[in-house]
C-alpha cells in the first residue's frame, strides 16, 4: 500500500536483520548462537517503536533463498522461530502488538503455521503496534504470486482484456502479500551489506535506506533510535520539486 509520508517519523520501519552468524564466528562460537541472540535484538526493537509511536515494524526473518542453507541451520532456525513466538506472545499480546507473519507459508512446517495461527488470531484487534515477520519470503515470489492470483480472478472474465487494460499501480498492489501493509517508509540493513537480497523489491520503491556496520545481535534501542535520527533528517521528494 503505497502511501506518500511527510513526518518526520516513519510509519513503517522494516530490517533486513544480517550478521548473525559473523556476530556468533567472532565469539568463537556456531552461527546459531547468533540467530538466538538476534531475538533479543528484535525484543529491543519491539520495544522502541513502541515508545517511539513507530506504527509498523517488519523483520525480514528468512528468505526463500535461505532454504538453501544447510539443513541443520534451517532446521534450528524454524525451531528458534517457533519457541521466540511461545517465549513472547503474552508479552506482545500485552502491550498490544498485532503479530503478523507473511510469507510462503506453504514451505513451513505444520507445527509452525500453527504457531504462527494461534498468534496471529490471539493478537489480530491490537493496534498499538503491527510486527510483521517475513518468513519465506522473498520480493520476486511476491510480484509473481500476485501476478498468478490476477491471473486466476481474470481469465474467466469475458472483460479480461479491458480490465487489463484498465489495470494500476495500486490495483495490482492489492494482490501482493503485503496489500494491508504500508510500504516501508524506512529499510534498515544491518551488518555492513549494501543490498536488498530480493526483499520488498516493489515496496522499497520510494524507501529511504540506512545501512549500519552494526551486526544484527548488537543492535538495540540505541541502534534504533540512531537510525530513526538518520530518517528525520531526509528530504523525501517522490520524484516531485520541492
Ligand atoms: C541473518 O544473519 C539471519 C538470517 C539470514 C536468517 P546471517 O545468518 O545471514 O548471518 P551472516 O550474514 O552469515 O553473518
Ligand atoms: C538476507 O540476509 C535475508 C535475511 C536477513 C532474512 P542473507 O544473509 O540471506 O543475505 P545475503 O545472502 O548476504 O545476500
Ligand atoms: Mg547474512
Amino acid at each position: 500500500m503505497a502511501t506518500e509520508n511527510n513526518s518526520t517519523l516513519p510509519l513503517h520501519v522494516s530490517i533486513i536483520m544480517d550478521g548473525n552468524g559473523r556476530w556468533a564466528k567472532e565469539r568463537g562460537k556456531e552461527r546459531v548462537y547468533g540467530h538466538f541472540e538476534g531475538v533479543s535484538s528484535v525484543r529491543a526493537c519491539v520495544e522502541a517503536s513502541i515508545e517511539t509511536g513507530v506504527r509498523y515494524l517488519s523483520l525480514f526473518a528468512f528468505s526463500e533463498e535461505n532454504w538453501n542453507r544447510p539443513g541443520s541451520e534451517v532446521t534450528t532456525l524454524m525451531g528458534l522461530m517457533v519457541k521466540a513466538m511461545a517465549d513472547e506472545m503474552d508479552s506482545l499480546d500485552k502491550n498490544g502488538v498485532r503479530f503478523v507473519v507473511l510469507g510462503n507459508r506453504e514451505r513451513l512446517d505444520a507445527a509452525l503455521n500453527e504457531t504462527i495461527d494461534a498468534c496471529m488470531e490471539r493478537t489480530k484487534d491490537n493496534d498499538t503496534l503491527t510486527l510483521v515477520i517475513f518468513l519465506s519470503y522473498s520480493g520476486k515470489w511476491d510480484i509473481l504470486q500476485a501476478a498468478k492470483k490476477l491471473v486466476l480472478e481474470l481469465k474467466d472474465d469475458p472483460e479480461c482484456e479491458a480490465k487489463l487494460n484498465d489495470l494500476t499501480v495500486s490495483d495490482f498492489d492489492k494482490f501482493l502479500i503485503t496489500s494491508d501493509i504500508p510500504d516501508p517508509d524506512l529499510i534498515v540493513r544491518t551488518s555492513g551489506e549494501h543490498r536488498l537480497s530480493n526483499y520488498l523489491l516493489w515496496q522499497g520503491a520510494y524507501s529511504e535506506f540506512y545501512f549500519t556496520e552494526t551486526l544484527w545481535p548488537d543492535f538495540r534501542k540505541d541502534q534504533f533510535r540512531e537510525a530513526l535520527n538518520s530518517y528525520a533528517k531526509r528530504d523525501r521528494r517522490y520524484g516531485k520539486v520541492k
